[in-house]
């Protein structure tokens, strides 16, 4: 059986990974790690990595930036793989983890559905085939508890379709007051209310037409299961930085 450590246990990505491990025949949650700290189930939750007793296979993280450098420190010096699902880290969190997956292996998605990861594809293909005469806006939706913004998988979809343009658009999120028009950007808008899961919607606006794109997930356990599957797959592997891509 494969150990993972739930780093987020107490949250409510942390429950659903929890719910799919236990009823999983190849891997199993054997700590949490949570700020909250306390017991889920009769499983342990720490609330700091430095407490963890025993040595997991694996890591699965839906957490906060915050918990960041416990876990990576955590992860480098016991050899401990990590599947890092948590979203909204600053470029200097990004390097960071860059940097530790020469030593230890790590997964990073800002999302775990096939799904979006099929989109990243559509987009970018869309955007070759589209050109620069059709703007890009993406509009993301998500529930009222949402503490980033945009959401990393709007950033994703936004990087798909920037590499159709050798990177080379800006982003703007949202726009207010005399902005001045529209320049080659990919304008990027939150929507934050009630319990939406996750709502994306990628326009290329041209000049009669409109093309959408558009993913919703119904339920978070989408994300959960594809972070279970990621973990088994991760767990054993040598250093290096892996993404869904890899798995699909
Ligand atoms: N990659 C994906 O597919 C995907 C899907 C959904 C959510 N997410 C991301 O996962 C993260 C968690 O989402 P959620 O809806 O479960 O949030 P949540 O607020 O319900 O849970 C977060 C949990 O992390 C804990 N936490 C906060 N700071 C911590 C720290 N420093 N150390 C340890 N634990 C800490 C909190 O106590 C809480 O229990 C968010 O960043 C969210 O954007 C990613």
């Amino acid at each position: 059986m494969i150990k993972v450590a739930v780093c987020g246990a107490c949250g409510k990505m942390g429950a659903n990974v929890i719910e799919i491990l236990q009823g999983d025949n190849e891997a199993v949650a054997v700590c949490g790690i949570d700020a909250r700290g306390g017991n889920i189930g009769g499983l342990t939750v720490y609330s700091s990595f430095e407490d963890i007793a025993g040595k997991p296979d694996v890591i699965i993280d839906f957490s906060s930036p915050a918990a960041l450098n416990g876990e990576l420190e955590y992860a480098v010096k016991n050899n401990v793989p990590a599947v890092i699902g948590s979203t909204g880290f600053t470029d200097e969190q990004l390097a960071k983890i860059k940097k530790a997956s020469e030593k230890v292996a790590i997964f990073r998605t800002a999302n775990f559905s096939l799904g979006v990861n099929l989109l990243c594809e559509l987009v970018k293909r869309a955007a070759q085939t589209l050109g620069e005469k059709f703007d890009v806006e993406i509009i993301e939706k998500h529930h009222n508890k949402k503490v980033d913004a945009p959401s990393g998988t709007a950033l994703m979809l936004a990087d798909s379709v920037n590499s159709a343009f050798d990177n080379g658009k800006p982003y703007v999120n949202g726009r207010e007051g005399i902005c001045g028009k529209r320049g080659n950007e990919i304008g990027m808008h939150a929507v934050r209310g009630g319990t939406i899961v996750g709502e994306h919607d990628v326009m290329f606006c041209g000049e009669d037409e409109i093309i959408t794109v558009s993913h919703s997930a119904r339920s978070k356990k989408v994300f959960a299961a594809g972070a279970v599957k990621a973990a088994k797959w991760l767990a054993g592997k040598p250093a290096g930085m892996y993404q869904m891509k890899d798995i699909l």
